[in-house]
């Protein structure tokens, strides 16, 4: 008895102690503590997540690589009721998260994500039947873990990266306006890599976009509280005809789940610099995707600059839990809201895969026959003006043969 007296302070020191050593480990080695999975977990446990409802998950495994340098990125698709429902009907949405290494709780929330629409986890305030109609309507595309090499450095003690395993800004390393360097670049943070595309996580990407076609794109970030639009390569708004849709879209979700707290608008126009490269500009400009958004999803502007762990990411639980639970409900009212919101917009649209989604079961299904035979007719032209041009030749021989024959009988000269 007495000598457990005696343990139990020192039992209790030492356990203030190991918790005191795990809160300075979130700076430096181990920035996980009890709050955060590592990005092995968190894969495998999206995986088993996906296996126990294939009904309406599927995973891919995306790889690529080049110059010796690898990446893989997972793809989780989300489609209820698959079978009863042509994918190509529904609305198309895309969502990718932890493109920056060391904003881990963005990979959190897409966990957390996935598995509120597994059904596994229910959502307070939240009216399930309409929820579950809103849910029939749409297609998910979400990559939790889109640079799952930085994300590794970070694990390694590299707590302020952000760059992919080889240094390259992938938020900086698509085309639209690529390379260009503002006067306060910082290569260590933003080097958009040799040339557009460099890298393969961008590739991967790119290939995910033109293959699904989405809607709707949204980036998940963290450094502060922001729904952004485009442009972030300069300053101001596209006058695109959904441009105003994604105005109201961003208004509604800062009225509705943040108070008004959230910066919005035009990346470039808001942030305080331009961005040049980014993957958001790419799929509003080039991948025509008619709205493409990025969130900026929690911040600790107090938190010291060598802290990154606790710039980026929550660092006790209550405030975790609350980032997780905010932007996840914010996500489903996106789902709910953004294509009705979008349905009045689309029938001016004309994606990169050149389907309407409107009637964009039979155009969507027409343009994929047609770009299925577009090579096919490419060498039937060829051959077909091949065939015409020996047919000229032949009928030229045949008719200038008659003529001399002509000559020759007649002795007429008139036809010279
Ligand atoms: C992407 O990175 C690659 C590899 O460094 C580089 O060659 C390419 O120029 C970069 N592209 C962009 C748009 O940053
Ligand atoms: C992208 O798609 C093309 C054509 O389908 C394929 O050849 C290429 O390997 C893909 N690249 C990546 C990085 O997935
Ligand atoms: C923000 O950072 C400061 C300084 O590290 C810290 O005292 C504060 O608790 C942090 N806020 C949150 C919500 O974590
Ligand atoms: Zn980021």
């Amino acid at each position: 008895m007495g000598n457990s007296f005696l343990i139990s302070p020192s039992l209790f020191c030492s356990f203030l102690l190991l918790s005191s050593v795990s809160v300075d480990g979130v700076n430096s080695s181990s920035p996980f503590a009890d709050l955060y999975h590592s990005s092995r977990a968190l894969l495998e446990e999206v995986g088993q997540l996906v296996g126990r409802h294939r009904d309406r998950f599927t995973l891919e495994t995306m790889r690529a690589q080049n110059k010796g340098y690898a990446a893989e990125i997972a793809v989780i698709t989300y489609n209820r009721l698959n079978k009863l429902m042509n994918g190509d009907s529904k609305f198309r949405i895309l969502l990718s998260f932890g493109q920056h290494g060391r904003e881990l709780i963005t990979s959190e929330l897409a966990l957390h994500l996935l598995s509120v629409l597994s059904g596994e986890l229910g959502m307070p305030d939240l009216n399930t039947v309409s929820m579950d109609n809103v849910l029939d309507n749409v297609v998910i595309k979400i990559v939790p873990m889109e640079n799952q090499n930085g994300r590794k450095r970070v694990e390694d003690g590299d707590a302020c990266e952000r760059r992919n395993g080889r240094g390259v800004d992938l938020n900086r390393n698509w085309s639209v306006d690529w390379g260009k360097k503002e006067k306060d670049y910082d290569p260590y943070e933003e080097n958009p890599g040799i040339a557009p595309f460099s890298e393969p996580e961008a590739q991967i990407m790119r290939n995910i976009t033109k293959l699904f076609d989405p809607h709707i794109w949204v980036t998940v970030h963290s450094g502060m509280e922001a729904l952004f639009m485009p442009y972030d390569h300069r300053n101001g708004t596209p006058d695109g005809y959904t441009s105003k849709t994604m105005k109201s879209v961003l208004a509604d979700l800062n009225h509705k789940h943040f108070r008004d707290r959230c910066v919005v608008g035009s990346g470039g126009g808001t942030v305080g610099y331009f961005a040049h490269g980014t993957t958001t500009d790419y799929m509003y400009d080039v991948a025509k995707v008619p709205v493409a958004f990025t969130f900026e999803i929690y911040g600790n502007s107090s938190a010291p600059a060598t802290d990154c762990f606790r710039m980026f990411n929550p660092a006790d639980s209550a405030t975790f839990k609350k980032v997780i639970s905010e932007w996840c409900t914010a996500f489903l009212t996106l789902f709910e809201t953004a294509p009705s919101h979008l349905k009045a917009d689309l029938g001016k649209w004309v994606s990169i895969r050149g389907n309407v989604v409107d009637g964009g079961e039979s155009r969507a299904g027409r343009r994929k026959v047609l770009d299925g035979i577009e090579l096919g007719m490419q060498e039937l032209k060829t051959y077909f003006r091949l065939f015409i041009l020996s047919s000229v030749l032949l009928m030229f021989m045949f008719c200038s043969r008659i003529s001399r024959s002509k000559l020759i009988h007649t002795g007429s000269s008139n036809l010279s």
